[in-house]
């Protein structure tokens, strides 16, 4: 059976339930043919730890926040991330950082070491590749590695390898989806009758907006996945600051009433459609669909995107956009996907 060796730069919520599903549930990866060990962890709280034989999971998920790897045979109380990325026996780089969605950083650097490197590199994190996403599969494929980021949009549910794999033969002509937990959960909780700020509230309660919930209803987290599906299903070439993008602060319990009596909900759709020119736009805006609209039924915090082929018409997946165990999943695809590489040369 192969073995792949990762590290895990960052070690939040994401990498963490990684490390989990790695201790917790071998006979899943045994599954797949592969299994997976842990050599290599840096964090900015926690520092770096390299243990090329493996490191024990229990032991360090284990430890409160405040402690240090120092404490740990190869440990240091700094990230070290260069270093790490660098020279560390990983065959896998597992980016999950916290990233700046302006510059990308310090993603974009994490990814370019590792592919430099000459290591695979797996991301959920969406600024490296709505800024950088071209220049990086390219770079991965001048080192005859995969860069792989199925979880930089609607986190495990399979949107973009779900249209790279599955979608041969058809014209994809626009995509649309609701793409922010957050804001769709908000305009619901206004159908039912909550203030803009209770429903907000609500959502930080619940754990689906951020502490600073200005990207979830401003429309920039959506404006960066509206990014990347312009540019991975559509070979857009486009940077985020093409989206033109809106927000659902405007949005008042009078339009939410209206739209009701309408017969309409209003959503915060992110698209992306090809012009008869061939160029293509994109936006970030509240809609209030019609009731047969095939994104108006998305409720609460689920995500969803719907292709317009030319052969099949519509085309859509719904499901979580967000979500520790969710999003880890999808590096986990990802492992997938570079392993099928590795075995069949096949690029999912
Ligand atoms: N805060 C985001 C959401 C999480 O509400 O969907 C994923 O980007």
């Amino acid at each position: 059976m192969t073995t792949y060796s990762l590290a895990l730069i960052g070690f939040g919520g994401v990498n963490r339930a990684l490390a989990e599903l790695i201790r917790d549930e071998p006979g899943r990866f045994a599954a797949l043919g592969f299994d997976l060990k842990v050599v290599a962890i840096t964090d900015l709280a926690f520092g770096s730890l390299v243990q090329a034989e493996g490191i024990d999971l229990s032991t360090v998920l284990a430890m409160p926040r405040g402690a240090s790897f120092v404490e740990l045979p190869g440990g240091n109380a700094d990230p070290l991330n260069e270093e790490v990325i660098k020279n560390s026996p990983a065959d896998i780089v597992v980016e999950a950082t916290f990233t700046s969605p302006v510059d990308g950083e310090p993603a974009v650097s994490h990814v370019r070491w590792a592919i430099e490197a000459g290591k695979h590199v797996v991301t959920t994190n969406k600024g490296p590749v709505a800024l950088h996403g071209t220049e990086l599969t390219r770079l991965a494929a001048e080192n005859s590695v995969r860069f792989e980021f199925e979880g930089s949009v609607m986190s495990g549910t399979p949107v973009l390898r779900l249209a790279s794999s599955m979608f041969g033969g058809l014209r994809i002509k626009g995509v649309q989806g609701i793409l922010n937990g957050t804001s769709n959960y908000v305009l619901g909780q206004m159908e039912a009758g909550l203030s803009f700020d209770e429903a907000v509230a609500q959502a930080q309660t619940l754990g689906y907006a951020e502490a600073d919930p200005t990207a979830d209803i401003g429309g920039s987290d959506v404006r960066l996945k509206v990014a990347i599906l312009a540019n991975e299903l559509l070979d857009a070439n486009i940077t985020p600051n093409d989206v033109e993008t809106t927000g659902i602060e405007g949005i008042t319990p009078g339009d939410v009433a209206r739209a009701v009596a309408d017969g309409r909900r209003w959503k915060l759709l992110g698209q992306a459609v090809r012009q008869g020119d061939g160029s293509v736009t994109a936006s970030v805006k509240p809609l209030a669909l019609p009731a047969g609209h095939s994104l108006a039924g998305i409720s609460g915090a689920t995500n969803a995107v719907s292709f317009d082929t030319d052969l099949l018409g519509h085309v859509t997946v719904s499901g979580p956009g967000a979500g520790r165990t969710e999003t880890a999943y999808a590096l986990i695809s990802d492992i997938i996907a570079i392993d099928a590489f590795h075995k069949d040369g096949v690029h999912a």
